[in-house]
């Protein structure tokens, strides 16, 4: 199984528009996808999606249910493990809990070619703890500088703790194709004069009145009526990233993510016994 987190610093900026049509993306290409809402506090994936309210990670790691017992499947096949919105508990979750989440994880580690984390703002120890062991981070910016600024910070830290993976970029809400590359062209510079490496373009999506049509209807911009700029961008960008990573994978003797999980965290996650 590969994984992917989106991530990107900043709140607000299309973490969970991406990584809900890319998740949405893969399964419709028949690869076997799961979808985490991985911002564990304010979990936005079950609105959007409009999934029935039949528990959520809330209830896994309070020992009630079992993950396959909250999944919640999509026509096109996505497995999607909800998070719920307004737990503190789970805004502030410890390693033993995110170790015991991810070994649950990795118990349906077969079922899946793909995992992709919807993960939340900041660069909290959370955000941070699940972004490190996954494959690919998929880092999600506007063109606003306040938002640039936080999607390096984010990318600084994280490369902190996982120097071998090169985040991908992609730039949502651009005005134009033009600024987009512009935004990724100055993204570069900065990491390649700082971090030492130069982050990989992942596409940019317009800023498109049909997300909010989408947002309200509890849609998928794949499945409004019409030409759907935003949904076109979406589909381009995640067919060029699944193709890259799928194919770069190959025969490159990958860990599974539950177990560079459990590598990582430093000792403090443990596995569930
Ligand atoms: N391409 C776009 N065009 C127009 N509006 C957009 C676009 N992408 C996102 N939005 C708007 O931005 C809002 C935030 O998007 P989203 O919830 O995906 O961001 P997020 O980064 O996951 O936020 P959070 O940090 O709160 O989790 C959406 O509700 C939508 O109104
Ligand atoms: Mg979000």
């Amino acid at each position: 199984m590969l994984s992917i987190a989106v991530a990107g610093g900043k709140g607000g900026v299309g973490k969970t528009l991406v990584a809900v049509h890319l998740a949405e993306h893969a399964a419709r290409k028949k690869i076997r996808t799961c979808l985490l809402d991985a911002d564990l506090g304010l979990g936005n994936v079950r609105i959007l999606l409009k999934l029935p309210a039949r528990g959520d990670i809330s209830d896994v790691l309070s020992g009630d249910k079992r993950l396959w017992q909250v999944m919640a499947t999509l026509p096109s096949g996505l497995r999607v493990l909800p998070a719920p919105s307004g737990v503190l508990e789970l805004a502030t979750v410890d390693n033993d809990k995110l170790g015991l989440l991810l070994s649950e994880i990795g118990r349906m580690e077969h079922l899946f070619d793909l995992l992709v984390l919807d993960l939340g703002a900041g660069i909290g120890p959370a955000v941070l703890e699940l972004a490190a062991p996954a494959d690919h981070v998929l880092a999600v910016t506007t063109t606003d500088r306040t938002a640039i600024a936080d999607c390096y910070a984010f990318i600084k830290v994280h490369q902190g703790r996982a120097p071998a993976t090169l985040p991908w970029v992609l730039v949502n809400m651009a005005d134009s194709p033009a600024s987009a590359a512009g935004v990724f062209a100055q993204f570069t510079q900065v990491c390649d004069r700082f971090l030492f490496m130069k982050p990989r373009w992942a596409g940019s999506v317009p800023r498109d009145p049909n997300v909010t049509v989408a947002i309200r209807e509890a849609t998928l911009l794949y499945d409004l009526a019409g030409e759907i700029p935003a949904a076109k961008a979406l589909a381009t960008a995640s067919e060029q990233l699944l193709r890259s990573i799928f194919q770069e994978s190959v025969g490159n003797g990958r860990r599974s993510y539950a177990a560079s999980m459990l590598e990582t965290a430093g000792g403090g996650v443990k596995r569930r016994k």
